[in-house]
């Protein structure tokens, strides 16, 4: 059977969460889950309709099928335009199949080794010490997103990659801009422009006046021939978005969490066992899975799968959240959080080829992040009623937009 359904019939994707559950996905998905892996769903801004796949087995199995592609560019697919193209201006390789994804990728991705990313942990360390310290000395109630959650990984991806940390408010408002779904294309578009314009000047200053980063070395590639520096720049939006955005939203709603979950917290606090940190990471990314939007792909040929077919053509949405919650994979109480489950499997880092690049640098992050700081603010608490907490619905990436705390 394929596509049966008029649009008219169809739930709109993406769904709303329950009123007072921040931390759970919709339940209309949860509902959908039950009734089989695949639904039809239209997507509002575009009025076109794609395929939602809501069972964990069947994301990671659609992930990882070469007939899917991340073609942004295709017709229908299943992003309201230009959403996906970070306003026109390409994001890089997250939004290429191979082997074009692959060649540029590759270019980038001795910088993320696990190998690579623990040599950082002490500079990480530094950073979330030093945040910490101006917290303590400044006024409470403080808040917990300005103050730490946001500059943290901005600090760290800046370092990495060479980009002068005194820029931070231009590029974590336009970034903002750029994943918001409520925002206008036009508006959406212009920030993407002012991005790459500044990301492309900075190219050409690593090109004259190369340093000891990856964006240097990745002008290095320039010169060689290996790349245009149009991609170079897309390659530097792409990992300054990814690189902040994400672990910043973790930090925060991960925080959030924690403190409606006090027994959870104290175990995480009271525990210096390292692994058991890394497995409340894991469990916080499962439970949380805040790149809510699902993964969004395009089916090349015609693909077979539970029983029914997905044609050429037509579009499909990967709703990881529910997928992460997926009684067939987390069989003990998968709504809850319980930061000793063994949750590595999860699927908030994507699956397949398009697998986060980022993910040990995240994972570094949030261990130093969430271990250091309850440790050293350990009655850390809520300055306000959850439900004045403004959530990002309208996010492609879901946080809070502020978390007011105090100690
Ligand atoms: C907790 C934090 C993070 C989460 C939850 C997250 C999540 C994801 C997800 C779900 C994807 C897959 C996209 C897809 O399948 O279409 C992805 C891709 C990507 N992420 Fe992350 N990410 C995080 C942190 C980071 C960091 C710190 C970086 C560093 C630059 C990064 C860089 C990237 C890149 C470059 C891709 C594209 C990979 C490709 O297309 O081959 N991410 N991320």
């Amino acid at each position: 059977m394929s596509d049966t359904l008029s649009p008219a019939e169809t739930p709109d994707f993406p769904m709303a969460r329950a009123a007072g559950c921040p931390f759970d996905p919709p339940p209309q998905l949860r509902a959908l889950q039950q009734e089989g892996p695949l639904a039809r769903v239209r997507i509002p801004e575009s009025g076109g309709t794609a395929w939602l796949v809501t069972t964990y087995a069947e994301q990671r199995a659609l992930l990882a099928d070469p007939r899917v592609s991340s073609d942004v560019t295709r017709p229908g697919f299943p992003i309201p335009a230009p959403a996906g193209s970070g306003g026109g201006i390409g994001l890089s390789f997250i939004l290429m199949d191979d082997p074009e994804h692959a060649r540029l990728r590759r270019m980038v991705q001795a910088a993320f080794t696990v190998r690579r990313v623990e040599s950082m942990r002490p500079a990480v360390q530094k950073i979330v010490d030093d945040m910490i310290d101006d917290l303590l000395a400044g006024p409470k109630p403080v808040d917990l997103v300005e103050a730490f959650a946001l500059p943290v990984p901005s600090l760290v991806i800046c370092e990495l990659l060479g980009v002068p940390y005194t820029d931070h408010d231009f590029f974590q408002e336009n970034s903002k801009t750029i994943i918001k779904r409520s925002v206008a294309p036009e508006e959406r578009a212009a920030a993407g422009g002012r991005l790459a314009h500044y990301l492309d000047d900075l190219v050409g200053r690593k090109l004259a006046e190369p340093g000891d980063d990856l964006l240097s070395r990745v002008a290095e590639r320039v010169k060689a021939g290996d790349l245009t520096r149009q991609e170079a720049a897309q390659m530097g939006v792409l990992l300054l978005i990814a690189g902040h955005e994400t672990t910043a939203n973790m930090i925060a709603l991960g925080t959030l969490a924690l403190l409606r979950n006090p027994g959870q917290l104290a175990l995480l606090r009271e525990s210096d066992d390292p692994k058991l940190v890394a497995g409340a990471v894991e469990e916080l990314l499962r439970y949380l899975n805040i790149t809510h939007n699902g993964r969004r792909r395009i089916a090349l040929e015609d693909i077979e799968i539970a029983g029914r077919t997905i044609r050429a053509g037509e579009g499909i949405i990967m709703a990881n959240d529910i997928g992460n919650r997926d009684p067939s994979a987390f069989p003990d109480n998968p709504d809850e959080l319980d930061i000793r489950r063994d949750a590595r499997r999860h699927v908030a880092f994507g699956f397949g080829v398009h697998q986060c690049l980022g993910q040990p640098l995240a994972r570094m992050e949030l261990q130093v992040a969430y271990s250091t700081l309850y440790r050293r603010v350990p009655t850390l608490s809520l300055a306000t009623d959850l439900d004045r907490v403004p959530f990002k619905h309208d996010g492609a990436v879901y946080g809070v937009y502020e978390l007011p705390v105090t100690w």
